[in-house]
């Protein structure tokens, strides 16, 4: 052996010997996790085309800084899901409503852009808000284990589009839902002591989702009566983000200039939102004890979406609130013309709802939704394990700590 090797080797020996032995994080000292497969559950933060595949599109600029075309994200390019598939050498997940040219072998993605975790009593014509509610993500999860496994069976071309049954246990498990349960009743006009009234039940709601997804795949097909242990282990939580920051918000919430915080975001918006991620951990911190199999990871994505926008420059951004792409008004959105809207002009079709020249120096892209540069930026400040709330990095999401 070159000597110099060994040395390399003893070093690290050394390291992951006293990590194990510091009696602080043993989590370093063991094996990176091998996940076949990602299965996605959220809105539109992480939709890669289900809302699209069943409403239309999201139009023309999206998708223009990475894909070149619209390609069923809420964004000029890669979201943070699309970050976490890649660092795992995986490929982009597919969106499970999506009927044509799509391969689950390494996961699928259930989210949907206006999903919440409480299903709405309002249509998706009226408010926006996605029929696919997480209970429904689940309802659809659950079917795909099944129903994935006799289509695989028939071998072929179906054999290299459905996961491997196995995968089903050994699959990172990721959240990124809530958002919107909290818009909606702001958007119902309920006041803010109303909000924070429901968002109990709506927590209760995906504790509940949590719990059956660990053991949904009972032979009698009951959604009631689980096998713990059967499901899924291996979960990753992000919180919700501040959502007093969102053009879309304060542009059809004003609040009081005293509620106007130093970074331009209207405050009880996001006190409302670190309240329901409050709760969250909570939650979090209970299915921990409640399911001794599982290795959850709460993480904080609320703190790095807040700081690129109270702190742009550090980032390397010029504009935190201004959506990169609209029509006009002080944060460049309009919630008649949003982006990639058209209008129809001596007979021609005239795209308004156009982008910026420079989305890798904008935080938001259409009022709504985060950049690809800033979905970066997110991704890389989870992805070490600084923002978990047990210091748990992506790639050692397997290990219960
Ligand atoms: C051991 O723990 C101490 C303090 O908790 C820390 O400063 C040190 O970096 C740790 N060493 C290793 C190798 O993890
Ligand atoms: C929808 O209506 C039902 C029945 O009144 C109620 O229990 C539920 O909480 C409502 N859901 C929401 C999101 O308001
Ligand atoms: C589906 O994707 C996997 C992984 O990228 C690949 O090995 C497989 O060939 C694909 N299936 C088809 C039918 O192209
Ligand atoms: C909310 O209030 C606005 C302004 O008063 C009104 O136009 C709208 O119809 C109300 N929405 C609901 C669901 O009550």
């Amino acid at each position: 052996m070159e000597p110099k090797l060994s040395l390399v080797i003893l070093t690290i020996f050394l390291l992951c010997s006293a990590a194990i032995h510091n009696g602080s994080r043993p989590v370093l000292a063991l094996a990176p996790c091998d996940f076949p497969a990602i299965f996605n559950f959220g809105d539109s933060n992480s939709d890669t085309g289900g809302l699209s595949a069943v409403y239309g599109q999201a139009a023309w600029p999206a998708g223009e800084t990475y894909f070149g075309h619209p390609a069923g994200r809420y964004a000029d390019g890669r979201l943070v899901v699309d970050f976490i598939a890649q660092s795992f050498g995986l490929p982009f997940l597919s969106a499970y409503l999506d009927s044509v040219g799509t391969n689950f072998t390494h996961g699928a993605n259930f989210a949907t852009a206006g999903s919440t975790i409480r299903p709405q009593n309002t249509t998706i014509r009226q408010y926006g808000y996605s029929p696919i509610s997480l209970d429904v993500q689940f309802n659809e999860l659950y079917q795909f284990r099944r129903r994935s496994q006799v289509t695989r069976a028939k071998g072929g071309v179906f054999q290299k589009l459905m996961p491997k049954e196995e995968v089903f246990s050994r699959a990172l498990y990721t959240f990124d839902i809530g958002q919107n349960d909290l818009t909606a009743g702001y958007f119902l006009n309920m006041s803010t002591s109303e909000v924070r009234a429901y968002i109990p039940d709506v927590l209760g709601q995906f504790k509940n989702i949590i719990k059956k997804l660990t053991g949904y795949d009972r032979i009698d097909g009951s959604f009631e009566q689980y096998v713990y242990g059967e499901g899924g282990r291996y979960f990753w939580i992000h919180n919700t983000g501040p959502v007093g920051c969102l053009p879309y918000v304060m542009d059809r919430i004003p609040v009081l200039a005293s509620q106007i915080d130093s970074a331009g975001c209207a405050s009880p918006f996001n006190e409302v939102a670190q309240d329901f991620n409050r709760g969250l951990k909570k939650v979090v911190d209970q299915l921990r004890k409640e399911l001794p199999l599982a290795a959850i990871t709460y993480v904080d994505v609320y703190s790095v979406k807040y700081s690129l926008i109270s702190q742009p420059k550090k980032h390397g951004f010029t504009e935190p609130l201004r959506a990169c792409c609209g029509h006009g008004g002080k944060y460049n959105y309009n919630k008649n013309h949003g982006c990639g809207s058209k209008i129809t002009k001596g007979g021609h079709e005239v795209l308004i709802g156009k982008s910026c020249k420079d989305p890798q120096h904008y935080v938001n892209w259409d009022g709504v939704h985060f950049t690809e540069a800033a979905n970066k930026q997110i991704f890389d400040h989870i992805v070490s394990g600084l923002l978990s709330d047990n210091k748990t990095p992506l790639r050692m999401a397997c290990h219960r700590v």
